[in-house]
């Protein structure tokens, strides 16, 4: 039998082994969701059962087989119609999306610029394309713009639209006009934005940066699970074609595709729980800044990156945090560079103003120690 014992030890030597959890992880404080809007915490409501009633419970194939159902295509419309672009066509998760969208639409004579922050989804989307790879450093639009010069038959750039372990996020009308110069294909991945800025729209509709393609998730704000590839009519369906994680996976359930539905429309219309997201995330960071914990940011989010670098070092604040009842991530490498392993503090809607100011208390006295 093959074992893993060996690594295991070396993962651990290098401060960076994850134990499977075996139980349910429970806290006063869950500051470690990108559940912004509180949704996927709630108990499923009889509205959304009720809505439920009569759809499929697994679709039985691919979309290009006989798994299309009616949830689907409503809830492509829907999607669609809220990022503001033509078409959407729903994977079955975020990861499966970039995955897809970059395998798809990039090919082996192409060139993909790639922020080197990028999400892993994207970064293995970028390999299974088979193109040229180019990655230039987070958030340089000097260096973009060189990359963009290498040949390609096609040219593409990709990015987030607000990073997820950096809370940062490009020029994307400068992004967009780059492309249009060097005549590239924009990609962005609003797997953070959707449902939280841009009025829950997004950064590209608030901008209106038209991209090729947008990628949105289902399993964040939008609190159920699958996400999307909005696009063009035709480039959707050249990605029906070639999009591997689609036509070699069974389609979402119809069961989750509606469920999916009822809270993107709840996640469209419901302004007050974005406004309630927006002052605590002010709250949050105003009292982080005040006690040096972290440095005022161009763009102040719900997602709060805390630096502490060492790998160790991070987790042990985090196990303090745990002991005291908060709910904070040590992010370690690979999801982030080596020597930048941080907390990722993450604010939710359904936190209250007194467990914002419980958990940046806390942080506080934990960092102390540590910074
Ligand atoms: C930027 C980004 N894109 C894509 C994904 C993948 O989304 P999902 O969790 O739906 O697979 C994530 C999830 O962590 C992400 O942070």
């Amino acid at each position: 039998m093959v074992d893993f014992s060996d690594d295991l030890r070396l993962l651990q030597a290098e401060g960076l082994l994850r134990d499977p959890t075996s139980e349910v992880p429970t806290a006063r404080i869950n500051a470690c969701s990108n559940d912004y809007l509180g949704y996927g915490r709630e108990p499923v409501s009889r509205a959304t059962l009720l809505a439920c009633e009569g759809a499929g419970t697994g679709a039985g194939a691919s979309r290009l087989i006989h798994g299309t159902a009616e949830q689907h295509l409503q809830l492509e419309q829907e999607v669609a119609s809220w990022v503001g672009l033509p078409t959407a066509l729903l994977f079955s998760s975020g990861y499966a999306a970039n995955v897809g969208a970059l395998q798809g639409l990039c090919g082996s004579h192409d060139l993909v610029v790639s922020d080197a922050l990028n999400h892993a989804s994207i970064i293995d989307g970028c390999r299974l394309s088979r193109a040229k790879v180019a990655v230039v450093p987070h958030l340089d639009p000097d260096a973009l713009r060189r990359a963009l010069e290498l040949p390609g038959a096609r040219k593409w750039v990709v990015t987030e639209s607000y990073f997820s372990m950096d809370g940062d996020s490009p020029n994307l009308p400068e992004l967009r006009a780059a492309c249009d110069r060097a005549g590239a294909g924009l990609i962005v991945d609003e797997a953070h934005a959707l449902g939280v800025l841009g009025d829950g729209r997004g950064l590209c509709a608030q901008l209106d940066v038209v991209p090729d393609a947008l990628i949105g998730t289902l399993g964040k704000a939008v609190g159920a699970q699958g996400a999307f590839v909005a696009s063009s009519e035709t480039t959707r369906t050249w990605l029906w074609n070639r999009a591997r994680s689609l036509v070699f996976s069974t389609a979402p359930s119809p069961v989750v595709a509606t469920l999916a539905l009822t809270n993107v429309r709840r996640a469209r219309d419901d302004h007050d729980a974005r406004a309630r997201l927006l002052e605590l995330t002010r709250q949050a960071w105003s009292e982080l800044i005040a006690s040096g914990v972290v440095q005022p940011a161009a763009t102040q989010g719900p997602i709060i990156p805390i630096l502490i670098g060492d790998n160790e070092r991070a987790v042990q604040v985090s196990n303090e945090l745990g002991r005291a009842g908060v709910l904070v991530q040590a992010i370690r490498p690979p999801t982030v560079p080596t020597g930048s392993a941080r907390l990722r503090v993450t604010i939710s809607a359904a936190m209250t103003p007194d467990e914002v100011r419980e958990l940046t208390r806390l942080l506080t006295v934990a960092l102390r120690g540590h910074m």
